[in-house]
């Protein structure tokens, strides 16, 4: 790596294995990180290959352009949320007419979580941040915490969270918020918030070791999913890779908790389906046709190799289609 950007790839033999790039062929990255995996196709789609890849981070934008210096000329980064894929490979496509795959490796960057000034992580003191794009967002987990109304709250604790405490944890809080100095009301820190919720929650910290994840993970999750819409983009650009793949062109998505993959899994499976009429009907009248082959009939995991190598690599999970 050129820069000081942190981040290892995950499942990076996975990716070029099922996405297969050759010599000129045209992909597109929806996270492009510090370009690990954008590097891995530049390298196989020499000399003429290029890469659209979308990047919220300036900080990653950044790396990525330094570790990628070699493929300048074949790399077109475009600093906007991959949610409007559609709109941008339309501005693009004179460059990369025909598209053989799209990759989504969802989440965060080990650079993103390991910088206490960002506020991903419950195990650093930052400001409680959680933007993907610090620059043109304004929503902060801090704001979430500090001026959503409890039952905004309990829908973002459960919904994003899976947090079965839901409800006394957002009533905690909002009664805590209430007790704050006034300039304590305007952000507030990582820290603060791990103790209030371990104070609601009534956990010792002396008694942090009996639990198997700490009890603010889910929490700060379901957070950085509130700051980033990260569900609601998901869901949106799902369906602009279905009509930009060329015909035999592959989709390949990463994901890191079950929220994500649920998505990926039913939006694949409904694509790969053909018949829809009812069970009871006799003979087939509704004429679907399946518009994509399932390439991963299981999902596909890290090998013991890789999550001993990158521990966070532990729970990636791969889906790949095929457009037909
Ligand atoms: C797991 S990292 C990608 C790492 C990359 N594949 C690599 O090999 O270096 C995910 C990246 O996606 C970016 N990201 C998340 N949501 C995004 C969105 N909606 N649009 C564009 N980028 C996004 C994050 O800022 C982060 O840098």
């Amino acid at each position: 790596m050129e820069s000081d950007y942190q981040h290892i790839s995950v499942l990076a033999d996975e990716i070029v294995e099922y996405l297969q790039p050759k010599k000129n062929q045209h992909f597109i990255d929806c996270t492009l990180g510090g370009g690990g995996h954008t590097g891995l196709i530049l390298n196989k789609t020499a000399p003429k290959g290029k890469v659209l890849a979308f990047e919220l981070d300036a900080r990653a934008r950044k790396a990525a352009k330094a570790n990628l210096k070699q493929y300048n000329d074949r790399l077109i980064i475009v600093a906007k949320s991959y949610a409007h894929l559609q709109e941008q490979y339309g501005k693009h496509k004179k460059d990369l007419p025909q598209i053989s795959g799209i990759l989504m490796d969802l989440g965060l960057s080990s650079d993103q979580l390991d910088r206490a000034n960002r506020g991903f992580s419950f195990k650093d003191d930052g400001p409680l941040d959680m933007r993907f794009d610090t620059k043109n967002q304004t929503l902060t987990a801090s704001e979430i915490i500090l001026e959503w109304p409890e039952d905004k709250l309990i829908k973002v604790f459960q919904e994003y969270g899976e947090v079965v405490s839901s409800r006394r944890l957002a009533k905690g809080l909002v009664s805590w918020r209430k007790t704050l100095p006034k300039q304590k009301q305007k952000a507030i820190k990582s820290s603060m918030l791990v103790g209030t919720i371990l104070r609601i929650l009534k956990i010792s910290p002396t008694s942090l070791g009996r639990f198997r994840t700490h009890p603010a993970t889910r929490i700060f999750q379901a957070l950085r999913i509130a700051v980033n819409s990260e569900l609601e983009n998901l869901t949106k650009v799902l369906p602009q890779t279905l009509d930009i793949l060329a015909p035999g062109g592959r989709l390949a998505v990463i994901s890191f908790h079950s929220l994500e993959d649920r998505i990926v899994k039913h939006y694949f499976k409904n694509l790969n389906r053909g018949c829809i009429c009812p069970p009871e009907s006799p003979v087939c009248n509704c004429d679907t046709k399946p518009v994509v082959k399932i390439i991963t009939k299981k999902v596909i995991k890290p090998t013991q190799k890789e999550i001993t190598k990158n521990r966070r690599s532990r729970s990636a999970l791969l889906r790949v289609i095929e457009k037909i």
